[in-house]
């Protein structure tokens, strides 16, 4: 990462992290040092999200996400590093460094050409006269020659080596090909091949127009159906929606969230030009704040099978509380948008359009299918699920008008439905509230140990110690210094603790006051949300000389105790050797 700790430094001090998250999120309430709010990242009806505007860092109890202001970007607006970098050097009206981050910006611009070009080089594979199964399928599949242009719909054959031998003839390495996603290395070892073979070839393009992968699915039977760029320093999967390019330019008001990169073709062509599709995975938190970004109002058209009805419930999960207008097509008929369509036409699907359940409707549909509503205790479970589901809204107003459709459904009075919904809200509030108050202790117990399994402590007792001379390190650096409050990160029992304390230390004697921006580029998320979390706990700053000594004295002692149990095996084994060297 070559941008300077001091651009970085100066960025942070220009981005207050409570003026930026304050954009995203309304912090509604004060404890202790800390701001909380909903959490952006994660569902939740009461505040775990918290900012500390001393530290100028954020972190969630509840999903452990936490970071300074450029991590927040990174994660709310869905940025790379230096995406968010520029983002906020924008927000601030400075200039991100000439050079900034010159590797990895031309290492990505290269794989986006790479990309770019494998893209033309399938699009004119499919109009060429090799490219007649390409062709035939596409005929079959009822898509039009406009719509294969719109989309740059491609074609790769069945050799193994077309797409690796034409992009090494332009230039780009065997390196380059397997980085993209593109090609696979040899069993041999020597040379690579195609990974993608008799399929039909969907680009994803991003909202700027850059080709960050490939969606191939199969002309004949063969698993799998469809195949995915894996994830590669362009493209994350759970970060895109295929079509949005498209999509995003429309006028609807509306986004259409199909399951298939075929039914967003066929609505496409069918004149519904909003529709987008989330490449084979279930709707992401961040594809769903992708989309917030384009459109007020999400349609949902998953397929019409048990599979899509419980995406479809999980989406709404996800995209009610982007504040999102979520509503749900019924493909009645037909197992997707595509089907729909050829079966039925796009005047039909249009009226599904005008017709659709909002997601209230769509989950109380659910909770009475399957039961029959003339028997008394069916009624009654039917009634206890609903009340559940109308318990959640957050509105007032529409928990009033979804239990007066209750009780009109039911025939029970609407005081009695509305009785109960208040009962299981309350009873919601709490099993959150309480919930929370867990991951808050446990989050705050001096033994916590990383989420993030690969972190794991093997000393906790001396890890609870290095914690607190980072933690120390970052608010009062001019504690250190006396011999008696000195410790090297080789002393750490942590190697990941040791690194932080190093980077720290380092940084603070170069330039006095310490921004964990600057320690951006050096650990992965995972480590800055361990490092946040950290930050976070509460630390004994009235005698922090004292703390600092005493911090040092326990990894002193369990450093002790770990060379004397590693003298007393290399003892043992010493002693085995010279046993055996006597026989
Ligand atoms: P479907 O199997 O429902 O696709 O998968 P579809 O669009 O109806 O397929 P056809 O072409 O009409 O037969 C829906 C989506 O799930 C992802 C793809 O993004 C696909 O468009 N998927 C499916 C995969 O990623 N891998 C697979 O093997 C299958
Ligand atoms: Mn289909």
């Amino acid at each position: 990462m070559a941008i300077p700790d001091s651009f970085l430094q100066e960025l942070a001090e220009r981005n207050d992290i409570v003026d930026v998250v304050g954009g995203y999120v309304r912090l509604t309430k004060k404890s202790g040092a800390n701001l909380f709010g909903l959490c952006p990242f994660h569902s939740e009806k009461t505040p775990s999200f918290s900012v500390n505007p001393e530290k100028q860092i954020f972190h969630c109890f509840g999903c452990g996400k936490g970071g300074d202001v450029i991590n927040f970007i990174r994660e709310i607006e869905n940025l790379s590093f230096p995406e968010a970098v520029e983002f906020l050097a924008r927000r601030a009206g400075l200039e991100v460094p000439a050079e900034g981050d010159g590797d990895l910006r031309q290492r990505r611009d290269r794989l986006l050409a790479l990309n770019r070009a494998a893209a033309r080089f399938f699009h004119e594979a499919l109009l060429q006269p090799a490219g007649q199964p390409g062709r035939d399928y596409v005929a079959r599949r009822g898509i039009a020659p406009a719509l294969v242009r719109r989309f740059g719909l491609g074609y790769a054959s069945d050799n193994f080596y077309s797409l690796t031998n034409a992009m090494r003839a332009q230039g780009y390495t065997e390196a380059e090909l397997v980085e993209a996603g593109l090609s696979n290395a040899n069993r041999s070892g020597k040379g690579v091949h195609d990974i993608f073979r008799d399929r039909l070839m969907f680009p994803v393009i991003d909202v700027r127009g850059q080709v960050l992968a490939f969606s191939g699915r199969i002309l004949g039977d063969g698993e799998p159906k469809y195949l995915n760029t894996r994830d590669t320093p362009v493209f994350s999967k759970s970060r895109n929606l295929f079509g949005l390019n498209l999509a995003k330019k429309s006028k609807s008001g509306y986004l259409l969230l199909a399951e298939g990169n075929i039914d967003v073709v066929s609505l496409h062509q069918a004149g519904f030009d909003s529709a987008v599709a989330s490449l084979g995975t279930a709707l992401t938190p961040e594809q769903a704040r992708l989309m917030a970004r384009y459109a007020k109002e999400i349609i949902l058209a998953y397929d019409n099978d048990a599979a899509g009805q419980k995406a479809s419930a999980r989406a709404i999960g996800i995209l009610e509380k982007l504040d999102l207008k979520v509503r749900v097509l019924r493909l009645e008929g037909a197992k997707d948008p595509d089907e729909f369509l050829r079966a039925r036409g796009s005047g039909a699907f249009r009226k599904l359009l005008e017709g659709s359940a909002d997601h209230v409707e769509f989950l109380l549909d659910g909770a009475a299918r399957g039961r029959d509503l003339s028997v008394d205790a069916e009624k009654a479970a039917y009634l206890r699920e609903a009340a559940g589901i109308v318990a959640a809204l957050p509105s007032p107003v529409e928990r009033e008008v979804y239990a007066m459709r209750l009780s009109e459904q039911t025939g029970v009075t609407k005081s009695v439905v509305l009785e109960e919904v208040e009962r299981l809200r309350r009873r919601q509030a709490k099993g959150e509230e309480r919930r929370r108050d867990r991951e808050a202790v446990r989050s705050l117990r001096q033994t916590v140990q990383p989420r993030d399994r690969a972190l794991r402590y093997e000393n906790p007792r001396s890890a609870i110690a290095e914690e607190g001379v980072v933690r120390l390190m970052v608010l009062d650096p001019a504690l250190f210094g006396p011999p008696e409050r000195s410790i090297e990160p080789e002393e750490f029992s942590s190697p990941l603790l040791g690194r932080f304390y190093r980077a720290l230390r380092e940084r603070a004697a170069a330039q006095g006051t310490l921004s964990l921006s600057a320690l951006n580029g050096m650990f992965t998320p995972e480590e800055m949300d361990h490092l946040t979390a950290i930050l976070n706990k509460p630390e004994v700053l009235a005698n922090g000389a004292q703390a600092l000594a005493d911090y040092i004295a326990v990894i002193r002692s369990e450093g002790r105790y770990r060379a004397a149990a590693g003298d007393l095996l290399a003892l043992a084994e010493q002693k085995r050797k010279q046993l055996r060297g006597q026989r």
